[in-house]
């Protein structure tokens, strides 16, 4: 019999709770006791831990396909790794965590979270010595190196696609634009998937280089009077400061485009979990499983080319691209970006989407 943890840590995304469900119900078949931290981090910092015992009546399967974590994601500014190496405290935050996990006994920790918490329990890897550590890959952003999805991401596409939609409608009916800011931090997936499912004339991403007077021009020889231009959180315009989306719009609207901004913000982390994001979980939370049996740890889950499998946290801080904290020089994360050769660009450009200086 093992006693396994569970802690949901860094932003929300739709698909924690049918991983977490998935965790609780793989488990007990296998005869395991779950016990799910509460508030990412903020429940390993108070003595005793803040851990529950799981069971699937308290996580039913038809509560599994809500957003949000059931077991949250702690709050803002609360002694974290963040907060810890701002006040130089890193050290002793660190002993925090690895008593607290003793003091729960468990076997393993499954720690669902995204690339900045996994690159710092890689950097901080000597809290978990005493637990099998495997993680489980989740973002809106889809910016993890060493795999093709991260679950959350299919459930922002749908919801940024339909606020789209609806946009759509009322940019039709007034003959306007409307600029949409996607989420996504420094990675353009979410913005470009988006884009392309709703049918956006242009797709601004952090990834590609592009020149406003051609997006002005584009949407001027468009055979439309309305759409959507839909720009990532993550693009900058020299010599302009602001939100990307009122950067672009300043420019339509001096070149006499009639237009209005939309911002999505945390809709985009919220909605019923796709059916190919519940179905993710349930593999990751499966290839996890199955992972504490095989005594991996330092391991996160990863899908590539279809196939579920584990990758070691150290080839997952490697596979990506480092950033440096710009307010936290001492915090860095591994990220992927929109690959050149990504499909998709080139299926953007050929249908006529203005997507920047590509090819
Ligand atoms: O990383 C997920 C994400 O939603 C980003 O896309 C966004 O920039 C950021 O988190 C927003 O963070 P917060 O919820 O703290 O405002």
């Amino acid at each position: 019999m093992k006693n396994i943890g569970i802690i949901t840590t860094g932003g929300d995304c739709s698909g924690l709770n049918t991983v977490i469900h998935r965790i609780v119900r793989g488990a007990t078949l296998r005869g395991w006791r779950v016990w799910g931290i509460m508030d990412g981090t903020d429940g390993l910092c108070v003595n005793p831990p803040a851990a529950v015992r799981l069971c699937e009546t308290m996580l039913p399967i038809e509560n599994a396909r809500l957003a949000g974590s059931f077991l949250h994601n702690g709050h803002a500014g609360a002694l974290n790794f963040e907060t810890a190496i701002e006040q130089g405290k890193l050290a002793q935050f660190n002993k925090k965590l690895r008593a607290a996990i003793k003091t729960l006994n468990l076997d393993a920790l499954i720690l669902v979270g995204g690339n900045g918490s996994l690159s710092l329990a890689w950097a901080n890897r000597e809290i978990y010595q005493d637990v099998q550590l495997i993680c489980i890959p989740k973002t809106i952003d889809m910016d993890m190196p060493l795999t093709d999805r991260t679950i959350g991401f299919d459930t922002a596409v749908q919801q940024l696609t339909c606020y789209c939609d609806q946009l759509m409608l009322t940019a039709r009916s007034h003959h306007r634009w409307f600029v949409v800011q996607a989420m996504g931090r420094d990675c353009g997936n979410l913005a470009l998937h988006a884009g392309i499912a709703a049918g956006a004339e242009v797709i601004l991403i952090p990834e590609i280089k592009f020149d406003d007077d051609d997006v002005v021009a584009h949407i001027k020889n468009s055979q439309n009077d309305y759409g959507i231009i839909m720009v990532s959180e993550g693009i900058s315009l020299r010599g302009h400061s602001g939100r990307p989306a009122d950067m672009i719009a300043r420019k339509l609207t001096a070149a006499g485009i009639v237009n209005r901004t939309a911002f999505p913000e945390h809709i985009q982390r919220a909605g019923d979990t796709t059916a190919s994001d519940r179905i993710l979980a349930t593999r990751f939370a499966d290839c996890a499983l199955d992972a504490i049996e095989n005594n991996e740890t330092y391991v996160m889950t990863a899908l590539e080319c279809n196939d579920v499998h584990t990758v070691t946290l150290s080839d997952f801080v490697a596979g990506g691209e480092f950033l440096r904290d710009p307010k936290i020089p001492e915090l860095m994360t591994s990220n992927a970006y929109v690959a050149p050769d990504d499909p998709l660009l080139e299926v953007a450009r050929d249908m006529g989407i203005y997507i920047g200086i590509y090819k």
